[in-house]
């Protein structure tokens, strides 16, 4: 048994305009009035939805998130944001180095380490998103990915700097294509993942860091997944976007 309280966190992605932003907070925040209080809910809308958004669940169970995080404190950085904006939008997490920011906006490993510095700087806690490609893990080489993503991700840091810490394992092939990772597989990842952080970090955070899962996450297959050791929640797209889902997902039966 361990004392890690599971997340589970649901990220919008590029949909919801601020009206339907609201009004999926509001159905959330009513679906998930008198839920177990023993699992942390986020939700990270569009950085326009933040503030709206975040007057919606004030007073409820559900938590605020941003997608993304720049690493200086305000300057002529035309169309970033900085860590004190989420701040004063009312994020408490934020989601760093996703799969599709590394994909599409030249994400690496150094920009997820300073992106990392700044939320850690400012109070923020991180959900710093791992995993492998398809061809990598075609080519055995999963582990080896994602013990450099966390290695050069991490670099510098101290084990205090990463105590509120969030790893995200989400294998790239199962990020929107239907194609969950089996409960087996996530497993192995997620003990791979602790194993590395015990080697770079020592037991204790090892053994405290929360580590979630994502990809193609469901009501039907989230307490499968959630019933495995070194699964410590999720990270759920697609199934996010419906409030009556996702809080089905975040009151999964165990
Ligand atoms: P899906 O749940 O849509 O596969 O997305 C997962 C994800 O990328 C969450 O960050």
């Amino acid at each position: 048994m361990t004392n890690r309280t599971p997340l589970i966190a649901g990220n919008w992605k590029m949909f919801k305009t601020c009206p339907e932003a609201i009004e999926t907070a509001a159905q959330l925040v009513k679906l998930l009035a008198g839920a177990r209080e023993d699992i942390d809910v986020m939700i990270a809308p569009s950085f326009t939805a933040l503030a709206p958004v975040s007057d919606v669940i004030k007073g409820s169970c559900v938590s605020l998130g941003a997608q993304n995080i720049f690493w200086e404190a305000q300057g002529a950085f035309t169309g970033e944001i900085s860590p004190a904006m989420l701040v004063s939008a009312g994020c408490k997490y934020v989601i760093i180095g996703h799969s599709e920011r590394r994909q599409y906006f030249n994400e690496t490993d150094e920009t997820v380490n300073k992106r990392i510095q700044a939320a850690v700087n400012n109070n923020l806690i991180p959900v710093m998103c791992v995993g492998e490609s398809e061809k990598e893990r075609e080519s055995k080489n999963t582990f080896s990915v994602l013990d450099k993503q966390v290695k050069k991700g991490l670099e510098e840091f101290s084990p205090d700097d990463l105590e509120r810490l969030v790893i995200a394992y989400e294998p790239v092939w199962a990020i929107g294509t239907g194609k969950t990772a089996t409960s087996d597989q996530a497993q192995e990842a997620h003990q791979f993942l602790r194993s590395v952080f015990e080697k770079s970090f020592g037991n204790t955070l090892a053994k405290s860091i929360r580590i979630l899962y994502g990809g193609s996450v469901k009501p039907n297959n989230i307490a499968e997944l959630m019933a495995m050791p070194d699964v410590d929640g999720a990270l759920v797209g697609g199934a996010s976007l419906d409030p009556e889902t996702f809080s089905n997902i975040v009151q999964f039966k165990r």
